[in-house]
Protein backbone atom coordinates (compact mmCIF):
# COMPACT_ATOMS: atom_id res chain seq x y z
CA UNK A 1 0.00 0.00 0.00
CA UNK A 2 1.28 3.33 -1.10
CA UNK A 3 -0.21 6.95 0.31
CA UNK A 4 -1.33 7.19 -3.23
CA UNK A 5 -3.63 4.56 -2.82
CA UNK A 6 -5.07 5.45 1.07
CA UNK A 7 -6.05 8.65 -0.72
CA UNK A 8 -7.63 7.34 -4.10
CA UNK A 9 -9.46 4.27 -1.84
CA UNK A 10 -10.83 7.26 0.29
CA UNK A 11 -11.87 9.61 -2.47
CA UNK A 12 -14.21 6.90 -3.54
CA UNK A 13 -15.69 6.27 -0.69
CA UNK A 14 -16.22 9.92 0.02
CA UNK A 15 -17.70 9.84 -3.40
CA UNK A 16 -19.86 7.37 -3.13
CA UNK A 17 -21.23 7.96 0.41
CA UNK A 18 -21.95 11.67 -0.69
CA UNK A 19 -23.80 10.61 -3.65
CA UNK A 20 -26.48 9.22 -1.02
CA UNK A 21 -26.10 10.97 2.07
CA UNK A 22 -26.07 15.07 1.65
CA UNK A 23 -24.22 16.69 3.81
CA UNK A 24 -20.99 18.37 4.84
CA UNK A 25 -17.81 16.46 3.04
CA UNK A 26 -15.44 18.15 6.13
CA UNK A 27 -17.68 16.12 8.21
CA UNK A 28 -17.76 12.67 6.04
CA UNK A 29 -13.54 13.10 5.93
CA UNK A 30 -13.60 13.08 9.63
CA UNK A 31 -16.02 9.73 9.76
CA UNK A 32 -13.50 8.42 7.40
CA UNK A 33 -10.14 9.45 9.37
CA UNK A 34 -11.76 7.90 12.78
CA UNK A 35 -12.79 5.32 10.98
CA UNK A 36 -8.93 4.88 9.22
CA UNK A 37 -7.73 5.00 12.56
CA UNK A 38 -10.27 2.28 13.81
CA UNK A 39 -11.50 4.72 16.34
CA UNK A 40 -15.14 4.64 18.01
CA UNK A 41 -17.30 7.59 16.72
CA UNK A 42 -20.43 9.44 18.35
CA UNK A 43 -22.74 11.35 16.66
CA UNK A 44 -24.85 13.77 18.63
CA UNK A 45 -27.40 15.40 16.75
CA UNK A 46 -31.44 15.82 16.77
CA UNK A 47 -34.12 13.17 15.46
CA UNK A 48 -34.12 12.82 11.69
CA UNK A 49 -30.42 14.46 10.44
CA UNK A 50 -29.37 11.43 8.99
CA UNK A 51 -27.54 9.82 11.01
CA UNK A 52 -28.74 6.22 10.43
CA UNK A 53 -28.52 6.88 6.94
CA UNK A 54 -25.06 8.05 7.42
CA UNK A 55 -23.36 5.11 9.21
CA UNK A 56 -25.34 2.08 7.24
CA UNK A 57 -24.14 4.07 4.27
CA UNK A 58 -20.44 4.20 5.41
CA UNK A 59 -20.12 1.06 6.34
CA UNK A 60 -21.57 -0.25 3.52
CA UNK A 61 -19.13 1.71 0.97
CA UNK A 62 -16.38 -0.01 2.71
CA UNK A 63 -17.70 -3.22 2.07
CA UNK A 64 -16.41 -4.16 5.53
CA UNK A 65 -19.20 -6.42 7.49
CA UNK A 66 -21.41 -4.33 9.59
CA UNK A 67 -24.70 -4.97 12.14
CA UNK A 68 -26.98 -2.36 13.59
CA UNK A 69 -28.27 -2.42 17.10
CA UNK A 70 -30.82 -0.70 18.11
CA UNK A 71 -30.70 0.77 21.90
CA UNK A 72 -34.01 0.32 23.59
CA UNK A 73 -34.75 0.39 27.58
CA UNK A 74 -35.11 -3.20 27.72
CA UNK A 75 -31.96 -4.11 25.66
CA UNK A 76 -29.91 -6.41 27.70
CA UNK A 77 -25.64 -7.14 27.55
CA UNK A 78 -26.69 -10.42 26.18
CA UNK A 79 -28.31 -9.08 22.97
CA UNK A 80 -25.05 -7.36 22.12
CA UNK A 81 -22.02 -9.85 23.47
CA UNK A 82 -24.36 -13.34 23.06
CA UNK A 83 -24.75 -15.42 25.12
CA UNK A 84 -23.83 -19.72 25.53
CA UNK A 85 -26.97 -22.17 24.13
CA UNK A 86 -27.65 -25.44 25.01
CA UNK A 87 -28.04 -27.49 22.18
CA UNK A 88 -30.24 -30.34 22.53
CA UNK A 89 -29.00 -32.19 19.17
CA UNK A 90 -25.64 -32.32 19.59
CA UNK A 91 -25.59 -32.09 23.43
CA UNK A 92 -23.45 -29.26 24.28
CA UNK A 93 -23.15 -25.55 25.07
CA UNK A 94 -22.25 -23.66 21.80
CA UNK A 95 -21.76 -19.54 21.54
CA UNK A 96 -24.37 -17.57 19.66
CA UNK A 97 -22.74 -14.83 18.97
CA UNK A 98 -24.20 -11.26 19.09
CA UNK A 99 -23.91 -8.19 17.15
CA UNK A 100 -20.90 -7.00 18.60
CA UNK A 101 -19.50 -9.73 16.67
CA UNK A 102 -18.71 -7.57 13.10
CA UNK A 103 -16.47 -4.72 11.58
CA UNK A 104 -18.36 -1.87 11.59
CA UNK A 105 -20.72 -1.78 14.54
CA UNK A 106 -24.02 0.94 14.49
CA UNK A 107 -25.12 1.70 17.81
CA UNK A 108 -28.18 3.58 17.42
CA UNK A 109 -29.66 6.15 20.19
CA UNK A 110 -27.23 4.80 22.72
CA UNK A 111 -28.70 6.58 25.14
CA UNK A 112 -32.13 4.71 25.29
CA UNK A 113 -30.46 2.30 27.32
CA UNK A 114 -29.45 2.11 31.04
CA UNK A 115 -26.03 2.17 31.72
CA UNK A 116 -25.30 -1.61 32.45
CA UNK A 117 -26.33 -2.48 29.19
CA UNK A 118 -23.88 0.80 27.56
CA UNK A 119 -21.19 -0.50 29.51
CA UNK A 120 -21.15 -4.24 27.93
CA UNK A 121 -20.75 -2.31 24.91
CA UNK A 122 -18.39 0.31 26.09
CA UNK A 123 -16.11 -2.37 27.71
CA UNK A 124 -16.43 -4.45 24.12
CA UNK A 125 -14.88 -1.00 22.27
CA UNK A 126 -12.17 -0.46 24.72
CA UNK A 127 -10.56 -4.17 24.75
CA UNK A 128 -11.72 -5.15 21.10
CA UNK A 129 -12.26 -9.03 22.42
CA UNK A 130 -15.78 -9.61 24.94
CA UNK A 131 -16.00 -12.29 28.00
CA UNK A 132 -18.88 -14.35 27.63
CA UNK A 133 -19.20 -16.61 30.63
CA UNK A 134 -15.85 -16.92 31.60
CA UNK A 135 -14.59 -17.21 27.80
CA UNK A 136 -12.86 -14.72 26.11
CA UNK A 137 -13.24 -13.83 22.66
CA UNK A 138 -11.29 -11.83 20.11
CA UNK A 139 -13.23 -9.30 18.10
CA UNK A 140 -12.60 -8.92 14.30
CA UNK A 141 -10.92 -6.46 12.11
CA UNK A 142 -11.45 -3.74 11.91
CA UNK A 143 -13.91 -3.31 14.74
CA UNK A 144 -14.93 0.48 15.20
CA UNK A 145 -18.71 1.67 16.63
CA UNK A 146 -20.27 4.48 15.22
CA UNK A 147 -22.94 5.08 17.60
CA UNK A 148 -25.58 7.53 17.67
CA UNK A 149 -27.27 9.43 20.64
CA UNK A 150 -30.27 12.43 20.53
CA UNK A 151 -28.97 15.47 22.91
CA UNK A 152 -29.56 14.26 26.49
CA UNK A 153 -32.75 16.89 26.68
CA UNK A 154 -34.77 14.19 25.32
CA UNK A 155 -37.08 12.70 27.58
CA UNK A 156 -36.35 9.01 28.61
CA UNK A 157 -32.48 8.96 28.18
CA UNK A 158 -29.61 7.63 30.05
CA UNK A 159 -27.01 10.23 29.24
CA UNK A 160 -23.38 8.03 28.87
CA UNK A 161 -21.10 9.25 31.73
CA UNK A 162 -17.99 11.24 31.38
CA UNK A 163 -15.65 8.34 31.65
CA UNK A 164 -17.47 6.17 29.30
CA UNK A 165 -17.57 9.56 26.55
CA UNK A 166 -13.78 9.38 26.84
CA UNK A 167 -13.87 5.55 24.97
CA UNK A 168 -14.63 7.60 21.53
CA UNK A 169 -12.18 9.11 19.36
CA UNK A 170 -13.97 11.89 17.97
CA UNK A 171 -17.68 13.28 18.36
CA UNK A 172 -19.08 14.82 15.63
CA UNK A 173 -22.17 16.17 15.06
CA UNK A 174 -23.40 16.72 11.21
CA UNK A 175 -26.54 19.54 12.15
CA UNK A 176 -28.86 20.66 9.52
CA UNK A 177 -28.18 21.06 5.34
CA UNK A 178 -27.33 24.22 4.93
CA UNK A 179 -28.51 25.53 1.75
CA UNK A 180 -32.04 25.11 0.14
CA UNK A 181 -30.23 23.21 -2.82
CA UNK A 182 -28.72 20.49 -0.04
CA UNK A 183 -32.54 20.20 1.56
CA UNK A 184 -34.30 20.05 -1.89
CA UNK A 185 -31.67 17.57 -2.33
CA UNK A 186 -32.97 14.92 0.14
CA UNK A 187 -36.45 15.04 -1.51
CA UNK A 188 -35.03 14.60 -5.06
CA UNK A 189 -33.00 11.68 -4.10
CA UNK A 190 -35.85 9.80 -2.35
CA UNK A 191 -38.36 10.34 -4.96
CA UNK A 192 -35.04 8.67 -7.46
CA UNK A 193 -34.97 5.60 -4.76
CA UNK A 194 -38.76 5.25 -4.57
CA UNK A 195 -38.24 4.13 -1.19
CA UNK A 196 -37.03 4.78 2.17
CA UNK A 197 -33.64 2.93 2.57
CA UNK A 198 -31.26 2.74 -0.55
CA UNK A 199 -29.18 0.05 0.89
CA UNK A 200 -29.54 -2.59 -1.39
CA UNK A 201 -28.60 0.21 -4.08
CA UNK A 202 -24.93 0.99 -2.46
CA UNK A 203 -22.09 -0.89 -4.07
CA UNK A 204 -19.21 -0.90 -1.73
CA UNK A 205 -15.74 0.46 -3.39
CA UNK A 206 -13.53 -2.03 -1.38
CA UNK A 207 -13.23 -4.60 1.10
CA UNK A 208 -12.43 -5.19 4.83
CA UNK A 209 -9.22 -6.51 3.89
CA UNK A 210 -7.77 -3.59 1.86
CA UNK A 211 -9.24 -1.15 4.55
CA UNK A 212 -7.21 -3.35 7.32
CA UNK A 213 -4.52 -2.58 4.56
CA UNK A 214 -4.81 0.85 4.66
CA UNK A 215 -5.51 1.08 8.77
CA UNK A 216 -1.92 -0.53 8.79
CA UNK A 217 -0.38 1.57 6.76
CA UNK A 218 -1.30 4.72 8.58
CA UNK A 219 -0.29 2.92 11.88
CA UNK A 220 2.98 2.21 10.25
CA UNK A 221 4.15 4.43 7.90
CA UNK A 222 3.29 7.94 8.80
CA UNK A 223 5.42 10.41 9.90
CA UNK A 224 4.57 12.63 13.00
CA UNK A 225 7.07 15.39 13.72
CA UNK A 226 8.39 16.13 16.98
CA UNK A 227 7.33 19.55 16.69
CA UNK A 228 3.29 18.03 15.73
CA UNK A 229 3.98 16.01 18.81
CA UNK A 230 5.11 19.22 20.82
CA UNK A 231 2.34 21.13 19.10
CA UNK A 232 -0.42 18.75 20.07
CA UNK A 233 1.00 17.72 23.74
CA UNK A 234 1.07 21.77 24.53
CA UNK A 235 -2.49 21.84 23.53
CA UNK A 236 -3.75 19.07 25.77
CA UNK A 237 -1.72 20.53 28.61
CA UNK A 238 -3.34 23.32 28.36
CA UNK A 239 -6.95 22.55 28.75
CA UNK A 240 -6.32 21.09 32.21
CA UNK A 241 -4.91 24.85 33.48
CA UNK A 242 -7.71 26.47 32.04
CA UNK A 243 -9.31 28.69 34.71
CA UNK A 244 -12.70 27.63 33.30
CA UNK A 245 -12.20 23.97 33.14
CA UNK A 246 -12.49 21.38 35.93
CA UNK A 247 -11.50 17.93 34.08
CA UNK A 248 -9.21 18.82 30.98
CA UNK A 249 -8.75 16.20 28.76
CA UNK A 250 -6.69 12.68 29.18
CA UNK A 251 -3.78 11.22 27.93
CA UNK A 252 -6.20 9.30 25.75
CA UNK A 253 -7.23 12.36 24.03
CA UNK A 254 -4.17 13.61 22.87
CA UNK A 255 -3.63 10.12 21.66
CA UNK A 256 -6.99 10.55 19.79
CA UNK A 257 -5.60 13.85 18.45
CA UNK A 258 -2.80 12.45 16.98
CA UNK A 259 -4.31 9.20 15.80
CA UNK A 260 -6.84 11.45 13.80
CA UNK A 261 -4.84 13.89 12.46
CA UNK A 262 -2.62 11.13 10.95
CA UNK A 263 -5.55 9.23 9.09
CA UNK A 264 -6.51 12.56 7.97
CA UNK A 265 -3.14 13.30 6.40
CA UNK A 266 -3.70 9.52 4.67
CA UNK A 267 -6.66 10.43 3.79
CA UNK A 268 -4.98 14.05 2.15
CA UNK A 269 -2.55 12.00 0.48
CA UNK A 270 0.61 12.90 2.48
CA UNK A 271 2.86 11.00 4.54
CA UNK A 272 3.49 13.53 7.30
CA UNK A 273 1.14 15.42 9.65
CA UNK A 274 0.75 19.23 9.29
CA UNK A 275 -0.68 21.38 12.44
CA UNK A 276 -3.96 21.94 9.63
CA UNK A 277 -4.57 18.35 10.20
CA UNK A 278 -4.14 18.47 14.00
CA UNK A 279 -6.56 21.82 14.11
CA UNK A 280 -9.25 20.80 12.40
CA UNK A 281 -9.41 17.86 15.48
CA UNK A 282 -8.90 19.54 18.34
CA UNK A 283 -13.16 20.51 19.00
CA UNK A 284 -14.20 16.99 17.82
CA UNK A 285 -11.57 14.41 19.43
CA UNK A 286 -10.71 17.04 23.00
CA UNK A 287 -14.46 18.87 23.84
CA UNK A 288 -15.99 15.46 24.85
CA UNK A 289 -13.50 15.08 27.54
CA UNK A 290 -13.39 18.10 28.79
CA UNK A 291 -15.50 19.09 32.20
CA UNK A 292 -16.46 23.19 33.02
CA UNK A 293 -16.55 23.81 36.45
CA UNK A 294 -20.03 24.06 37.83
CA UNK A 295 -20.56 27.89 38.16
CA UNK A 296 -19.77 28.20 34.45
CA UNK A 297 -20.97 24.85 32.98
CA UNK A 298 -24.77 26.68 34.75
CA UNK A 299 -24.09 29.53 33.12
CA UNK A 300 -23.29 28.20 29.76
CA UNK A 301 -21.18 30.79 28.24
CA UNK A 302 -18.34 28.41 28.07
CA UNK A 303 -18.13 25.59 26.04
CA UNK A 304 -15.64 23.37 24.92
CA UNK A 305 -15.40 24.81 21.56
CA UNK A 306 -15.04 29.02 22.72
CA UNK A 307 -12.00 27.06 25.32
CA UNK A 308 -10.71 24.97 22.92
CA UNK A 309 -10.53 28.38 20.31
CA UNK A 310 -9.03 30.13 22.73
CA UNK A 311 -6.19 27.56 23.43
CA UNK A 312 -5.31 27.09 19.81
CA UNK A 313 -4.88 31.23 19.26
CA UNK A 314 -1.92 30.76 22.66
CA UNK A 315 -0.21 28.18 21.40
CA UNK A 316 2.68 28.56 18.74
CA UNK A 317 2.13 26.64 15.37
CA UNK A 318 5.20 25.18 14.16
CA UNK A 319 6.61 25.73 11.35
CA UNK A 320 9.75 24.71 10.93
CA UNK A 321 8.18 20.72 11.27
CA UNK A 322 9.84 18.09 8.65
CA UNK A 323 7.60 16.96 6.00
CA UNK A 324 10.26 13.71 5.71
N1 LIG B 1 -28.53 14.48 4.92
C1 LIG B 1 -29.40 13.59 4.40
N2 LIG B 1 -29.19 13.05 3.18
C2 LIG B 1 -30.07 12.17 2.66
N3 LIG B 1 -31.18 11.75 3.29
C3 LIG B 1 -31.43 12.23 4.49
C4 LIG B 1 -30.56 13.17 5.13
N4 LIG B 1 -31.05 13.47 6.34
C5 LIG B 1 -32.17 12.76 6.47
N5 LIG B 1 -32.42 12.01 5.36
C6 LIG B 1 -33.55 11.10 5.20
O1 LIG B 1 -34.44 11.35 6.28
C7 LIG B 1 -34.88 10.15 6.88
C8 LIG B 1 -34.44 10.11 8.33
O2 LIG B 1 -33.06 9.90 8.39
P1 LIG B 1 -32.38 8.97 9.51
O3 LIG B 1 -33.31 7.88 9.90
O4 LIG B 1 -31.05 8.61 9.02
O5 LIG B 1 -32.28 10.04 10.69
P2 LIG B 1 -31.68 9.86 12.15
O6 LIG B 1 -30.80 11.04 12.36
O7 LIG B 1 -31.12 8.51 12.31
O8 LIG B 1 -32.97 10.02 13.04
P3 LIG B 1 -33.23 9.42 14.53
O9 LIG B 1 -32.43 10.28 15.47
O10 LIG B 1 -34.70 9.64 14.72
O11 LIG B 1 -32.84 7.99 14.51
C9 LIG B 1 -34.31 9.00 6.05
O12 LIG B 1 -35.30 8.58 5.14
C10 LIG B 1 -33.14 9.62 5.33
O13 LIG B 1 -32.95 9.01 4.08
MG1 LIG C 1 -31.53 6.90 13.58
Amino acid sequence: MKVEKVQEISSNILDTVSSFFVGNRLMLRKLLAAGLANGHILFEDYPGLGKTLLAKTFARVTGCGWKRIQFTPDLMPADILGTRVWRMRESKFVLERGPVFTNILLADEINRSPPKTQSALLEAMEERQVTIEGETHKLSAPFFTIATQNPIELEGTYPLPEAQMDRFLLKLSMGYVDTHEEESLILKRRIAWRKDDPMDMIESVTDQETFVEMQRFIEEEMYVDEQIIDYITEIVRLTREHPVVEVGASPRGGLALMKAARAHAAVSGREFVTPDDVKMFVVDALGHRMIMKMEYAIEGTFTADAILADILGKVEVPKQFMRR
